[in-house]
């Protein structure tokens, strides 16, 4: 069956020939496919292998690192250490930028990772994922320095996640269009199952952390308490909550349902620039909302408006169906 679904199928290799993909990003791409379906196996036989817990370490965020934190993030290095045409990996889970020892002398891509994402899911085995963006960088010095990565956000080839789901999908974004994929787990593939993806203007779901409420700013209480009032309140319509508590598995229902998910700024000691980081969280999930017709903003302002200023930066973000971004945003001015 999946073989006869293969041959009439459209790979990712045959959909990255289609879009005429440079080979330098094929080949980025293809490393993280092969690092997707190494996550993949690894969490699903995890459980069967006592591998579902804590590392007993904490990464540079000073977050506890899990098991499955750690062993994805070796499986993605190794997999884009393989690839000539990477320069260099952010990951989530390592301090410094690391150098590709096995970058050929015109590599010209960095690709900024989230190895495992939504960790805290793990152990209870709901949806967890990978997400990533492909920049290129115009600095040939080497080692490729913390600002040539930042400079790099400027230009952004690629941007996808892998959901790790009852299914595993790869969703992703060369920024003109948003591809589905399926895991052909039987043929070690990535399948087309959907292509040229929007997100509704309109939505009626949202997802948030709301027990943070009391931590918010006045424009995300008023925003939120407005589709909280449903038919009753200002919007007149009633609205759904959901929350999965991992980004991949909250922004995925964005493009199969609408809605708009938020992760924002809180009032405490820390809190300022709320929990997701930039570079490998906010940068490319935006890339791939906006290219499906969705937005993105950080507090007040466009997303692609921000600076980034060091790897690990956090930010506060809204993203989703423009109509619903659009209102919130308006409701900080
Ligand atoms: P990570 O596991 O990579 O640290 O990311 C977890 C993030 C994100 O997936 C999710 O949206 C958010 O943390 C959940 O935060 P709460 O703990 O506030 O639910
Ligand atoms: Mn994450
Ligand atoms: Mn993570």
């Amino acid at each position: 069956m999946s073989v006869q679904a293969d041959k009439n199928g459209i790979t990712l290799g045959n959909w990255l020939d289609q879009a005429k993909t440079d080979p330098a990003l094929v080949s980025a791409l293809e490393a993280l496919a092969d690092a997707a379906f190494k996550i993949a196996k690894t969490i699903r036989t995890a459980p069967l292998l006592g591998q579902t817990g804590a590392a007993n370490a904490v990464n540079v965020q000073g977050e506890d690192q899990k098991l499955l934190d750690v062993i994805s993030n070796d499986i993605s290095v190794a997999a884009l250490s393989a690839s000539p045409h990477v320069a260099a990996i952010v990951s989530e889970e390592i301090e410094d930028v690391i150098q590709n020892p096995n970058a050929g002398a015109g590599a010209g891509l960095v690709v900024c990772l989230d190895p495992l994402d939504g960790s805290s899911n793990i152990e209870t085995n709901s949806a967890i994922g990978t997400i990533f963006s492909v920049l290129a960088t115009s600095s040939a010095a080497r080692p490729v320095t913390e600002a040539a990565v930042l400079a790099a956000t400027n230009a952004q080839r690629a941007a996808g996640y892998v959901l790790y789901g009852p299914a595993t999908l790869l969703v992703l974004t060369l920024g003109k269009t948003v591809a589905m994929f399926a895991e052909d787990a039987a043929n070690g593939e990535f399948v087309l199952v959907r292509d040229n993806i929007t997100i509704a203007r309109k939505a009626s779901e949202f997802a948030i952390n709301m027990a943070h409420r009391r931590h918010w700013e006045p424009a995300v209480t008023a925003y939120i308490d407005a589709l909280v009032a449903g038919e009753t309140g200002p919007r007149g319509k009633p609205f759904n909550m959901r929350w999965a508590g991992s980004m991949v598995a909250d922004v995925h229902r964005l493009f199969v349902r609408g809605g708009i998910f938020i992760y924002p700024a809180l009032q405490t000691p820390g809190g300022a620039n709320g929990k997701l980081r930039l570079l490998y969280e906010a940068i490319p999930m935006a890339m791939l909302v906006e290219a499906a017709g969705g937005k993105a903003i950080a507090g007040k302002a466009p997303l692609n408006t921000i600076t980034p200023k060091s790897l690990h930066q956090r930010v506060p973000l809204a993203l989703g169906s423009a109509e619903e971004v659009e209102r919130l945003m308006g409701g900080y001015v």
